[in-house]
């Protein structure tokens, strides 16, 4: 690996108006007086990328005197393997109503299979606050970070990803449980309401932020129901929008397409689990998974942040995870309540980190530690502002 690696391709590299802004758009975005953040930065890696994303908030702070308060928030595996119980009703509630969001790391943790602290509150605050929106861009901000051979150029593709049905209901159940006729059941829920909430948002976005196409990710060739009806509600929708081009794709063709034309695709609505899955694929193909951040929104209400990635016990408390998903997340959050302009330097921090090598090792030839990486971007805003 030759220095020629971290010689910036200046031919490709962007500026923010060649690439669409991050920004939600005013669709969902909340303008509240001095938002409160409730801060859980989790478990594993969750914990090591927010004290960057933290620090860059901090930074930006410094110069701008942000109307945010931040609490911290001391929830994950390790307070459930303390005190059985992952988040008490009263927190619940705390946390719901008053705050104006949440920005979490991740939670997951080997000690803890069955999942019972993620589906109380990371699973509990998206569906009891039913935070429908689950907006996941995917920016390739630089075409030598893909993994693919054949990209030129950078691209974007911006996932709506339905966040409080389909397969994520726990509605199911089995019989005969542990004997050799066992049964399990999972039930997909998909309503009318739900399908139309997300599918319109998707086209909201598309309309304000000027993209040119949405495409529908389904299944309907063998899911007749649940696939007809995301398909004639798309339609239906979609007569508002004549001048957005639209079309609607298999799951498993659109697999193979992420990775065989990328590019080709802009905003993309679908369902929980397959929206699940294609994240990760198209977090991967525009750079990798440590780069991607997410937001879960109820239009006009709650919002939560955080990266798309989970707890990486693999390689957690070895300072190798990347923090820049985490720190993307602060940019959608200020321009979520209407610090458009401070989102933006951050991405322009974020890409001037790529630029000059300072990444960690999941991305090619990365040598950066995550604290390095949080501390020059944190650096690089707090000097772009002064
Ligand atoms: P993962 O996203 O944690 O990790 C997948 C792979 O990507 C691992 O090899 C990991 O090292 C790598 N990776 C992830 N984030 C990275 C980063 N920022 N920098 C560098 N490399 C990174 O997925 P997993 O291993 O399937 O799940 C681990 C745990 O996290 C599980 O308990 C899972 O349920 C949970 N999870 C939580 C969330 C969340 O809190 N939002 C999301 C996904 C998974
Ligand atoms: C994500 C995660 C979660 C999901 C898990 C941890 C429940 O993978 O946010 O992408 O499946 O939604
Ligand atoms: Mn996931």
């Amino acid at each position: 690996m030759g220095w020629w690696w971290w010689k910036p391709d200046l031919n490709l590299s962007i500026t923010r108006r060649d690439l669409p802004p991050y920004s939600l758009t005013s669709y969902f975005s909340l303008s509240c007086q001095m938002p409160r953040i409730a801060v859980i930065p989790g478990d594993g890696i969750g914990v090591e990328v927010m004290k960057e994303a933290r620090r860059v908030l901090a930074a930006l702070d410094d110069t701008e005197t942000l109307d945010l308060e931040l609490v911290d928030w001391d929830l994950g595996a390790e307070r459930y393997l303390r005190d059985g119980v992952a988040i008490t009703e009263e927190e619940f509630r705390a946390l719901a109503d008053d705050h104006d969001a949440v920005f979490l790391g991740a939670l997951g943790d080997p000690r803890v299979p069955g999942m019972e602290h993620i589906k109380a509150i990371l699973l509990g605050l998206r569906f009891k606050l039913d935070l429908y929106v689950n907006f996941r861009p995917c920016v390739l901000p630089l075409a030598r970070l893909s993994p693919l051979t054949g990209i030129q150029k950078p691209f974007r593709i911006d996932i709506f990803r339905e966040n409080t049905e389909g397969l994520y209901t726990g509605l199911g159940g089995s019989f005969k449980t542990g004997t050799p006729d066992e049964i399990a059941i999972e039930k997909d829920l998909h309503t009318r309401k739900g399908v139309e909430r997300i599918i319109r948002a998707a086209f909201e976005y598309a309309k304000l932020r000027g993209r040119g196409r949405v495409t529908l990710v389904d299944k309907a060739n063998v899911q007749r129901f649940v696939g007809g009806l995301w398909r004639k509600v798309f339609e239906e929708v979609g007569e508002a929008y004549p001048r957005i081009s639209q079309d609607s794709m298999y799951v498993d063709a659109m697999a193979m397409d992420l990775v065989r034309r990328p590019d080709h695709y802009e905003v993309l609505v679908t369902s929980n689990l397959f929206g699940d899955i294609i994240s990760d694929l198209a977090a991967v193909v525009t750079g990798g998974l440590g780069l991607a951040p997410s937001a879960n929104i109820h239009p006009g209400q709650y919002a939560l942040f955080e990266p798309v990635h989970g707890s990486a016990p693999d390689i957690a408390g070895q300072g190798l995870a990347n923090p820049i998903g985490a720190i993307r997340c602060v940019s959608l959050m200020l321009e979520y309540f209407g610090y458009e302009h401070l989102g933006d330097r951050i991405e322009e921090g974020v890409l001037a980190s790529i630029e000059n090598g300072i990444t960690t090792p999941d991305l090619v030839g990365g040598k950066s530690s995550t604290e390095e990486v949080g501390r020059w971007v944190a650096s690089y805003v707090e000097s772009e502002s002064a």
